[in-house]
């Protein structure tokens, strides 16, 4: 009986290890692939307007987002991870399919996905002097900045556009957002209650809230439908936002799982009501965003920049199914809740079984 128990316990071992290193292989493939020059570098390059600097920046391969992490970040912690500055803003094939669909959502449903209260001027104006900045050093082949008679612009030759920048740019923020890629929120801090305030907004791409209902609000309420966010994260944001510099640049990824192939989602998603067919595996979508933290050195906000990935759940393969597995599993109850598994949970749980893989408690 012992001995049974001995041969089991070394073939359960046998079977973590190998789970494990399956996990690290797909890892080990993004940093090669990044390290070789695909997609991610070791330039110490910084975004600065100096020369030297900006050849470091144009000659930086492009950027490639990581794979899925096995695990979330401790549920006290952050998730925070240093950001390689070169790789603050991104281009990829998805450039102008999202940017078409930012023109659509700037005209059709602009106080859903662009606000700037007073007192935001300034700061707006140095995200857009940043974005032009980074974009032309970066990707000079696709941004270009001209001085004309009547002031600057910056052409965009991915979508042939030029717009007014500088201080005679009447909505910075907002052509922010139409050259990049990713979001731009900027916090600025309440000098009476020392909490940061969501000051403006260009969210072309909301998670499943609304940027006009949000606006003005402080960090602690604005993630007030967030399990555990007071007691856990809320002093530790507002400790890193006091002590965030230019030099110190984070970043971070979530993860949330839905029903839509939608970018801009801005309410919670509704459970299907019980007459429409049931969820399928090819319902699902993985939906990541890339989360920066920077300090604007000149008028002292904080920005925070998103990029939003989608991924259809059938199509993540290999080693990422039991990352994504693995992370789900690792969800608190109230996350679970929280992230909508009432409506995708059941789904998921049969397309990991049926890949050999079982999640407890989704
Ligand atoms: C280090 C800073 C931050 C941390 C650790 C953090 C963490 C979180 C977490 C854990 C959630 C729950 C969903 C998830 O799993 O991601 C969340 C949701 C959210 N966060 Fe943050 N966040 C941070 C900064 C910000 C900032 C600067 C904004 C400004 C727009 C923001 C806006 C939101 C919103 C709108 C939600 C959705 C809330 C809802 O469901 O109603 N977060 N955040």
């Amino acid at each position: 009986m012992q001995s049974i128990t001995a041969l089991l316990f070394v073939a359960f071992c046998i079977f973590i290890i190998t789970r494990s290193l399956v996990v690290q292989k797909s890892w080990q493939q993004w940093k090669k692939q990044a390290s070789s020059g695909l997609g991610f570098t070791k330039s110490t390059s910084t975004v600065s307007s100096s020369t030297h600097k900006e050849t470091l920046l144009k000659d930086t391969p492009p950027y490639i987002f990581p794979p899925i992490r096995p695990r979330t970040a401790l549920r006290t912690s952050m998730g925070l991870r240093r950001l390689e500055v070169s790789n603050w803003l991104t281009i990829d094939k998805n450039y102008n399919p999202e940017h078409g669909l930012r023109v659509n959502l700037l005209s059709s449903h602009k106080p859903q996905v662009i606000q700037c209260l007073p007192g935001s001027e300034e700061a707006c104006h140095e995200v857009l002097s940043l974005v032009v900045d980074f974009l032309t050093s970066r990707f000079p082949q696709h941004f270009t900045v001209t001085n004309t008679s009547e002031g600057r612009r910056i052409y965009n030759s991915l979508t042939n556009e030029t717009f007014v920048i500088g201080q005679a740019c009447p909505n910075p923020l907002e052509v922010a957002a139409r050259l990049a890629m990713e979001d731009f929120t900027v916090l600025m801090k309440d000098a009476n209650t020392g909490e940061y305030r969501l000051q403006a907004s260009a969210t072309l791409f909301p998670a499943g809230w609304k940027l006009q209902e949000r606006i003005g609000m402080s960090m602690a309420k604005l993630h007030g439908p967030v399990p555990k966010w007071k007691e856990q994260l809320s002093g530790h944001v507002n400790r890193y936002f006091d002590h965030l510099t230019a030099k110190s640049s984070m970043e971070r990824t979530n993860l949330f799982i839905q029903t839509t192939p939608d970018l801009f989602v801005d309410g919670p998603e509704m459970p299907r009501s019980p007459s429409e067919a049931a969820i399928t595996p090819s319902d699902l979508w993985v939906r990541r965003e890339r989360q920066i933290f920077r300090r604007l050195e000149r008028c002292g906000a904080v920005l925070f920049t998103v990029r939003t990935y989608m991924q259809r759940l059938v199509e993540v393969e290999g080693a990422q199914v039991e990352a994504l597995k693995t992370q789900v599993e690792g969800w608190d109850e109230d996350i679970m809740d929280y992230k909508g598994s009432k409506i995708w949970g059941e789904t998921f749980r049969e397309w990991c079984a049926q890949r050999g893989l079982g999640v407890e408690g989704a």
